[in-house]
């Protein structure tokens, strides 16, 4: 008994991140459009994981499994793409991944009751549901806590209603907040705690409060993200089973799944990581975010989809169409972009505003979209840096502890930004005004 125990404990210990044994990360520059799709085109032969689209001027990252690199190399060559491999086995990260944030976690001391959280560490879903618990009754005059619904798996979805008014002053704006609805982007939650933090626990600057209602949902993607904890680091999409006969493949790409123009930018195929499901709000963790923009449809003035990595803050549409405000997103966008650059680490580029099929690749169906579309004025995607990683350079969605606080701290110089223009453009407000 005692042996069979050690043995499997230890096979489960040494087989984590296996399936990345030998998975290479590419760095690969782009000089025009056509070495964008170029480079699509290859990516998509060797069924490689594109981390982050390269645009000209700001190379992408990619993964390739073992099998696969050598053909990747070749094709790269041959259409002449300048490449680098910043990793040459993936799993290697990984393990320092898990030995750094261990780290971290054993020598920070145990947070004390609704004191904050600390800044060095990624907590699991357990843990931050605990936190979010904790922090309404700690706080009950300011915070709300509220089940949206369930994920697929039936864990609870839940998120923070921060007022000082109890929702109920209807000249106040509302900013909502959401980070995780792709699970593998880990260093977006501590961004979103982060801003928590500043809004309830560590208050410094009151208008923030005072002035806007805040909605903030941490894990728009539980299951992904529980699943991101254990089986696979890098995965994106929900855990919705059912696609095919024995689940060969699972899992829909939440920002593909909502109702705005849905499916005509994105896959029908199950084993694509940008899959868009049955139907729209086929999956009942976009029915959650669906809702509450809906519910608060009439006051949302700005909304905020945090994801990384490749600084960038990118507006709709996703099919290139620029909406009636398009130059007041722009602008909007290059305000927040200034104010994180003015912050950010030397090292990190600054952040690129755009368009999201003009900056990046054509998308349908997203958070982004859907909020825009049903009428929230300002509506972005952030996409946080990548930052650095142990004593490399390649990070993508790998977390580095000693970043964990400084992507916080940057990213919420932005949301501020962004906050204080909706709070002094508030079109409720506005159309008050006209009438008087
Ligand atoms: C603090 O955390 C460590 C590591 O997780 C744990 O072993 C220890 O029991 C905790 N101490 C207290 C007082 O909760
Ligand atoms: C959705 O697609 C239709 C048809 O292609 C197009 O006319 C419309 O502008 C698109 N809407 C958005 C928000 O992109
Ligand atoms: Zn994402």
């Amino acid at each position: 008994m005692w042996v069979a125990g050690i043995f499997l404990l230890a096979s489960v210990v040494f087989a984590k991140h296996e399936i990345y044994e030998g998975h290479a990360v590419y760095q690969v520059s782009v000089k025009d459009v056509a070495q964008v799709k170029q480079l699509n085109e290859i990516s998509g032969e060797v069924n490689a994981d594109i981390w982050s689209h390269a645009v000209p001027g700001h190379p992408g990252q990619i993964l390739v499994s073992r099998e696969l690199k050598d053909l990747f190399e070749e094709a790269l060559r041959s259409a002449g793409l300048d490449y680098t491999i910043e990793v040459d086995n993936v799993k290697t990260l990984l393990d320092l991944e898990d030995q750094l944030l261990a780290e971290a976690a054993s020598k920070s001391p145990n947070r004390t009751r609704s004191s904050g959280l600390d800044l060095d560490r990624i907590y699991t879903y357990e843990e931050v549901d605990a936190y979010l618990e904790e922090l309404a009754a700690a706080y009950p005059d300011v915070v709300t806590l509220v089940q949206g619904g369930r994920s697929f798996e039936g864990r609870p979805i839940k998120y923070l209603k921060i007022s000082t008014t109890n929702f109920e002053d209807r000249t106040k704006p509302v900013v909502f907040m959401e980070s995780l609805i792709h699970a593998r982007e880990w260093v977006t939650l501590p961004v979103t705690l982060y801003a928590i933090e500043k809004l309830v626990i560590d208050v410094q600057e009151q208008d923030l409060v005072q002035d806007i209602d805040w909605i903030i949902l941490p894990i728009a993607n539980p299951d992904g993200y529980v699943f991101t904890h254990g089986a696979n680091r890098f995965w994106r999409k929900n855990r919705a089973t059912g696609y095919m006969i024995n689940d060969i493949c699972v899992g829909v790409d939440l920002n593909r799944n909502f109702d705005i123009n849905w499916s005509s930018h994105s896959s029908n195929i199950v084993c694509s990581e940008i899959f868009h499901g049955r139907a729209p709000y086929s999956e009942p963790e976009t029915i959650v975010i669906r809702d509450i923009i809906r519910e608060h449809i009439d006051r949302i003035e700005l909304f905020l989809d945090i994801h990384s990595f490749g600084s960038m803050i990118l507006y709709g549409f996703g099919t290139g169409i620029l909406p009636p405000n398009g130059l007041i997103l722009h602008l909007v966008g290059v305000q927040m972009a200034t104010a994180i650059d003015a912050v950010k680490m030397s090292w990190n580029p600054n952040y690129i505003v755009g368009n999201v099929a003009m900056v990046l690749y054509e998308a349908s169906g997203s958070a982004q979209d859907y909020a825009q579309g049903v009428g929230v004025p300002l509506s972005y995607t952030y996409e946080l840096p990548g930052h650095r990683f142990g004593s490399g350079t390649a990070a993508g969605f790998l977390v580095d502890p000693n970043f964990i606080e400084q992507a916080g701290f940057e990213t919420w110089e932005g949301i501020k930004a962004g906050a204080r223009f909706a709070r002094n453009n508030f079109r409720r407000k506005n159309d008050l005004d006209a009438q008087l």
